[in-house]
């Protein structure tokens, strides 16, 4: 074994190996240098999942036919004028990517500088230069990219099917349109085109959000609320998905750093945090959130892809994105997704052809959720017929023409159907609120007030009550106690198989204690031992929300109703219940009449 110095080949084929994972890799480091030579359009092409060919064409500066020459030469960079690795304008500044991508494709760059009579091509081959030599093209710069990992077989053999490979590239730009609403993207695989986003001008933030509708949907534009912060130097903005709005992964959560797509921990658990009140575990918010801040105060330097970074203050950059998203989201109050009511409302809507049968009344009747609907609707009318003192099953009507629903957001209570919903009149539709999950929500936040406040204040019940329980389940209980009691709940062991409860938190009113104890006590045998049950907050009070009195399955007067929903509407992040799912539903009128055919 002979110490020696790698040919330059070989040097540069181990870059390749980090910095060219895949053909996504590939296109990401293409457009990003289309970016940085200020392109207005990048068009990529695609041919078999970017293994055959991948051509990114940009309307940029263009380099000049010494720059050609000199750009697939490791180190070589145009991006570090100052040598200065603490103020980094661009996305590239390694000058690596170029010479790794040559070493293991056959490469072709053509560029014409803005303004110059001439266009100059490069060919490279294997790490081997051809040219420049004249060519014909508009300003700007083609970078072809043909049979990738071609010298490199073992890369070669990792890569998905074209499809696969594919979406990783789609992926890819849809980050870098997402950062860069002023460039217009497109994306074509063999003649057909998978990715089109047009430049959008203008001011940077309706740019931005018509921008993330075009790759997010409009749904999250209608779903997510903006977000504008800033502290010491350092601005956060972008928008932020409703809980309602949430999904099975975190794959939609889009982060970007001084204008750069990024991956990292410290972000990703920061968003994390401040969904944690609003969001079970296994959901996970959509945001597209841009942190911006001078140069020197964020290492980019620290992941050959760049995408990860480090921040010199990384407390400040989480305590201000949990601070922001959490304000927004307390701010947003009662707001739940507009999606749910829109599949709410999908559900009433009859199907298709199905529906002229049902109105004429003739044979074959109505189709199945168009019966439901009807049924749903008849019942409160129904019971409205019997208002005069009986009970209709499974509804509570009461007239109160007295109270004006104009005044408030959740409007004036009308109904409870099936002891669960509540049915408001609000000034333009009709309110549907589940009861359980509202009163779960109401129980949470005050827990939250009052704890902030030095305590949850205990109820102190007049005979204290002994509930049996396993031995387990008693020591898991009294090793809790102290913690209970900082949330109003005074028990202690007694003897092996009980404890006694004294204190009950006031908020929750009458309480099934043995219930509320015995569901505790489960839950506390699920949860992670090292967590306080303060972060489990958001559980236990679902938990003991769930044996307060109201709760599903109890009748509830107008009065209670009207009082519920008016704490809904003073109550922080009320639109959701603990764990995400919507805690009501609104229907404008407008919709109802559609559903209706008036419209
Ligand atoms: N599309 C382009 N238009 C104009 N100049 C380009 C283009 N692509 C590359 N260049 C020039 O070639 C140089 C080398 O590109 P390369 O991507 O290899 O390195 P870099 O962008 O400087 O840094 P990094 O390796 O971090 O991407 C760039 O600094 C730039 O001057
Ligand atoms: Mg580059």
């Amino acid at each position: 074994m002979s110490l020696r110095r790698l040919p330059k080949a070989t040097i540069n084929r181990i870059a390749a190996g980090e910095v060219v994972e895949r053909p996504a890799s590939a296109v990401k480091e293409l457009v990003e240098n289309a970016l940085d030579a200020g392109a207005g359009q990048v068009d990529i092409v695609m041919a078999d999942g970017g293994r055959r060919l991948i051509a990114v064409s940009d309307d940029g500066a263009g380099m000049t036919a010494d720059e050609l020459a000199l750009c697939i030469e490791r180190h070589a960079t145009s991006k570090l004028p100052d040598d200065d690795l603490l103020d980094i304008k661009w996305l590239g500044f390694r000058g690596e990517a170029l010479p790794s991508i040559a070493a293991v494709s056959r490469l072709a760059l053509t560029s014409r500088v803005r303004g110059a009579e001439a266009a100059w091509r490069l060919e490279v081959e294997a790490g081997a230069a051809s040219g420049p030599m004249p060519a014909a093209h508009p300003p700007g710069t083609r970078v072809e990219v043909r049979d990738l990992f071609f010298s490199t077989p073992a890369r070669l053999k990792f890569l998905k099917t074209a499809r696969t490979e594919l979406n990783h590239a789609i992926d890819t730009v849809r980050r870098l349109a997402m950062a860069h609403p002023d460039v217009g993207f497109q994306l074509r695989q063999d003649e057909r085109r998978v990715l089109d986003l047009p430049a959008v001008p203008g001011d940077l933030f309706p740019a931005r959000l018509e921008r993330l509708a075009a790759v997010l949907g409009r749904e999250f534009a209608e779903n997510a609320l903006a977000i504008e912060a800033e502290r010491e130097g350092l601005a956060l903005t972008g928008y932020a998905g409703l809980p309602t709005y949430s999904r099975g992964n975190a794959g939609q959560q889009y982060l970007f750093v001084n204008g750069r797509a990024v991956r990292d921990r410290l972000l990703v658990g920061a968003v994390r945090a401040a969904y944690s009140d609003v969001l079970a575990r296994d959901r996970h918010p959509v945001v597209a959130l841009f942190v911006r801040l001078a140069p020197e105060l964020v290492d980019v330097n620290v992941h050959p892809a760049k995408a990860e970074v480090r921040f010199r203050d990384p407390g400040l950059v989480r305590g201000l994105i949990v601070s922001a998203l959490r304000h927004a989201l307390a701010e947003a109050g009662h707001r739940a997704s507009g999606t749910v009511s829109t599949a709410a409302l999908g559900a009433f809507r009859p199907e298709g052809t199905a529906l002229p049968t049902w109105p004429r009344g003739g044979g074959g009747g109505a189709p199945r959720g168009l019966a439901e609907a009807a049924a749903a609707y008849q019942a409160p009318y129904a019971a409205a017929d019997r208002l005069a003192g009986t009970t209709a099953p499974g509804a509570r009507v009461q007239a109160t023409p007295a109270d004006d629903p104009g005044e408030h957001p959740l409007g004036a209570a009308r109904a409870q159907l099936h002891e669960t919903y509540i049915i408001a009149e609000s000034r333009d539709g009709l309110i549907v609120v589940d009861q359980h999950a509202a009163h779960e929500r109401i129980v949470m936040e005050r827990m939250k007030a009052e704890l902030g406040a030095g305590g949850v204040a205990g109820q102190l019940l007049l005979l204290p009550e002994v509930v049996e329980l396993d031995e387990a389940s008693v020591s898991r209980l009294a090793a809790r106690a102290g913690e209970l009691a900082e949330l109003g709940l005074g028990l202690e062991a007694f003897g092996a198989g009980a404890v006694v409860v004294r204190e009950v938190p006031a908020l929750l009113g009458q309480t099934d204690v043995p219930g509320l104890v015995r569901d505790l006590a489960v839950e506390l045998a699920e949860w992670d031992q090292a967590l306080g049950l303060r972060e489990r907050l958001d559980d236990v009070a679902a938990s003991m929300a769930c044996h307060a009195s109201v709760r599903a399955g109890r009748r509830l007067d107008i009065a209670e109703m009207n009082a519920l929903l008016r704490d809904m509407e003073r109550t922080p992040n009320a639109g959701q219940c603990n764990h995400g799912r919507p805690t009501y539903v609104a229907l404008k009128l407008a919709d109802i009449e559609r559903l209706f055919g008036r419209r």
